[in-house]
């Protein structure tokens, strides 16, 4: 029997793409550049979206192609060339921040995220020079070269959007990756350990079920975060510990998220989710109890 031959999909290029090892010289050198360019600080957490505890590079880059979406329509109905060039200069005008943000969080990637993500920043800022073209196009009174570039960067933008979808969606690139642990632990005190096995300032790793946790010993108490960093998922207990601000933090060893100890909240980026926190006591023999705060 003839075997079927399966054309490849957008998703199976995209896969290959993850693969790839074509452009990782590079990706490299940029991403190195990059986080050297914005180094540790506010406008890096800013960038990464820590003060709304969520990624900022999505919503904006919502903002910037609703406009452009917006531009084609008015364009197919032939309508409003003010509100267009208006569109467009708001679309242009968006595309920077987004780009900004986008290309901060990128540069702490995994590198096959950042395989894609590569191709993503190509794609739109392809994008951004034919919706800027348009504008110029436009401005000149050449309305029909403009649509045209329009619709080109419309395409470009889509094939953009497409790969951002991969990286968000597939790859996992910006979501939390704590967030099964509070489904993984049942509610309720769980037995975890005897306190005397554990060393004092010093963060090791503990089972419960499931998930492992990071255990500090420190200050005559016990706390205890999800060991998963809510970034890339980074093993917490091999971080640094840091005091920021007076406050006993972990700094994460894969791309440098900080969490507060006390209540596993984010003191800097890539990370935006904080870290799921345990409640802990000791029993009268010494074994500490922990359970999931809600
Ligand atoms: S895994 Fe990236 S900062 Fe922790």
């Amino acid at each position: 029997m003839k075997e079927k031959v399966r054309l490849a999909g957008p998703v199976d290029l995209a896969d290959k793409l993850e693969k790839s090892r074509a452009m990782d010289r590079p990706i490299r050198v940029l991403a190195k550049a990059v986080r050297e360019k914005i180094g540790p600080g506010r406008l890096r957490d800013w960038l990464h979206g820590v003060p709304t505890g969520k990624p900022l590079h999505p919503p904006l880059a919502t903002v910037t192609l609703g406009c452009w979406v917006s531009v084609a329509v008015l364009d197919l109905m032939n309508t409003d060339p003010k509100a267009a060039k208006a569109l467009l200069a708001a679309g242009v005008a968006g595309a920077v921040p987004t780009a900004a943000a986008g290309l901060t969080d990128w540069s702490s990637l995994h590198r096959e995220q950042q395989r894609v993500g590569f191709v993503h920043m190509v794609t739109n800022l392809t994008a951004l020079s034919l919706f800027s073209g348009s504008l110029l196009l436009r401005m000149a009174g050449r309305q029909g070269g403009g649509k045209a570039l329009s619709m080109l960067g419309l395409g470009a933008a889509t094939v953009g959007g497409y790969l951002g979808g991969h990286m968000a969606y597939r790859q996992a690139a910006g979501a939390n990756h704590a967030e099964q642990v509070a489904h993984l632990v049942p509610l309720g005190w769980h037995d975890l350990c005897p306190i005397k096995d554990l060393p004092e300032g010093r963060p090791v790793t503990r089972r419960l079920g499931y998930i492992q946790l990071f255990v500090l010993r420190h200050g005559g108490g016990v706390s205890v975060l999800a060991d998963r960093c809510s970034h890339l998922a980074g093993p917490l207990h091999q971080g640094r510990l840091v005091i920021e601000n007076g406050e006993p933090c972990v700094v994460c060893p894969w791309h440098g998220s900080t969490f507060r100890i006390a209540d596993g909240s984010v003191k800097h980026g890539p990370a935006t989710a904080p870290a799921p926190t345990f409640e802990t006591r000791v029993r009268r023999d010494g074994t500490i109890q922990v359970r999931p705060l809600t």
